[in-house]
């Protein structure tokens, strides 16, 4: 917590030690961290975090924009809480994330639910302990929203796990594919030096950290807007470096700035977790160009023949989007035959979401939503078909797993990911959470692998 204000926070901790809060995430692994910064900070603040909002004393939402239907949950949610705080009048409402940094659907909430206390952004998480203040001595809601990124906001060092833990390398997005809302929402690219970051893992490291994963909108252009320029491949190297820290992991990739030296990292860092997520979003060069992605599907296909050339076994994911404007049936055959190629062991599929002051959102020949169900449906049976084959082609082998917790469905179990991304459950043994654990696989489905320890012989 160095260098944030703790005289607000002491204060804070003075009026509302023992205050209970629900704290609900939406969206990407973005909004994740910065909600576990958010659990930090009220940790830090003597909150406690329960699961009911009717019995809550602050309810902060956080929130996504990158699809329509994500945007509906948040102003479901937000709508809830106007009875809940009927009945709970001492209830505080806090919502920040993604869509308030956006002018139009800030102000739809503030002129549409003036119940709600706290409005922040994506950039100022650190002053939740002012804000919180503020709002005690008022009842207008308190909004504060900032353009840019502050390094304050990653002075609150967060865990996912025990073992694991995400950091930012680089914020916002220059890209502009013109599906999508995140350039209008988080903003120009910008990336943290190089010594922030390694000082971050080092302090998590030693906090019993052995697992991180690097993120940002668009890693892969991580350094260009530094004095001292660094590329993606240096940071990497340079983690890698760190003693103590058994995997890396990294998201998300742009295949457009996935460069040899990129590659080249997966031959020289073994702890480099042998997985890529890539997206792709269609397999077609007329939805491509469309979508302002600046590579084609020949680009995509040579960089995956060299990725594997260096990691033959690697690990593939991605995002892909059906329904385009424009999209023909014949493109979506070619992202069924792109699928079919790359063989990926995991696929984010989406729906096309019209997002108000992107480019599509006025593109004419919009596909209608028939259609864009008949073909979701159609990509999600290619999917499924593939990761299942995936998944079974490691039964009978044995996978280095970093195992996180206790499964969630069966305590005797726990659970864990191969350096591939694979979730696998194996019997319980306290002394194997946090480390790497050899696990033979005996079996599972298409989400999961069922596995047992392998003990070393004597
Ligand atoms: N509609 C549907 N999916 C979208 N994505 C981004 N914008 C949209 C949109 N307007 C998907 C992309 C991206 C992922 C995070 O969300 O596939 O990679
Ligand atoms: Fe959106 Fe494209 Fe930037 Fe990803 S790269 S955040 S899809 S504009």
């Amino acid at each position: 917590m160095q260098d944030l204000n703790t005289e607000f926070i002491e204060r804070v901790r003075d009026m509302h030690e023992g205050d209970t809060y629900v704290l609900t995430t939406h969206g990407c692994q973005m909004n994740e961290h910065d909600s576990e910064k958010i659990k930090t900070l009220l940790d830090t603040m003597g909150f406690r975090e329960i699961d009911d909002e009717n019995e809550a004393d602050l309810a902060i939402i956080n929130t996504c924009s990158v699809r329509h239907s994500a945007e509906d949950k948040v102003i479901g949610h937000i709508g809830r809480l106007k009875h809940v705080k009927k009945k709970n009048k001492d209830l505080k409402v806090a919502v920040c994330g993604c869509m308030m940094q956006r002018k139009e659907s800030r102000d739809y909430v503030l002129e549409t639910f003036p119940h709600v206390d706290i409005v922040f952004g994506t950039n100022n998480i650190h002053r939740l302990p002012q804000l919180i203040l503020e709002s005690d001595d008022r009842n207008t809601t308190v909004v504060d929203i900032e353009q840019s990124y502050s390094n304050l906001d990653n002075r609150i060092f967060s865990k996912v796990d025990g073992h694991s833990a995400y950091v930012n390398i680089i914020y916002g997005c220059n890209n502009f594919c013109t599906y999508c809302i995140v350039p209008y929402t988080r903003g120009r690219e910008i990336s943290r030096s190089p010594e922030d970051i390694l000082e971050e893992i080092e302090a998590l490291v030693e906090d019993g950290v052995n697992e991180v994963t690097l993120l940002g909108q668009n890693v892969n252009s991580y350094g260009k807007t530094l004095e001292e320029k660094t590329t993606f491949a240096e940071l990497l190297h340079m983690v890698h470096a760190i003693d103590g820290i058994d995997r890396i992991h990294f998201t998300t990739s742009h295949p457009k700035d996935v460069s040899d030296e990129l590659i080249a990292c997966y031959g020289e860092l073994p702890k480099l977790a042998n997985y890529l997520h890539l997206p792709v979003q269609s397999g077609s060069n007329d939805v491509l160009r469309a979508m302002n992605r600046h590579y084609t599907r020949e680009d995509y296909f040579k960089l995956i023949d060299k990725l594997r050339a260096v990691r033959p076994d690697i690990s593939l994911s991605t995002d892909i989007m059906v329904g385009f404007p424009g999209e023909t049936d014949e493109d979506f055959e070619d992202t069924l035959d792109l699928v079919r190629r790359v063989r990926y062991d995991n696929a984010f599929t989406f729906i096309y979401s019209r997002r108000e002051g992107t480019r599509a959102d006025v593109m004419e020949n919009q596909v209608p939503k028939s259609i864009k169900d008949e073909r979701f449906q159609r990509l999600l049976d290619e999917v499924y078909a593939i990761q299942r084959e995936k998944y079974e082609e490691l039964h009978g082998t044995v996978q280095d797993v970093l195992f996180d917790s206790i499964s969630k469905n069966d305590d005797s179990m726990m659970s864990g990911r191969t350096s591939g991304f694979k979730l696998v459950h194996a019997p319980y043994d306290a002394d194997r959470i946090g480390k790497l654990t050899p696990v033979k696989i005996t079996g599972g489905n298409t989400f999961s692998l069922r596995g047992e320890i392998v003990h070393a012989t004597k």
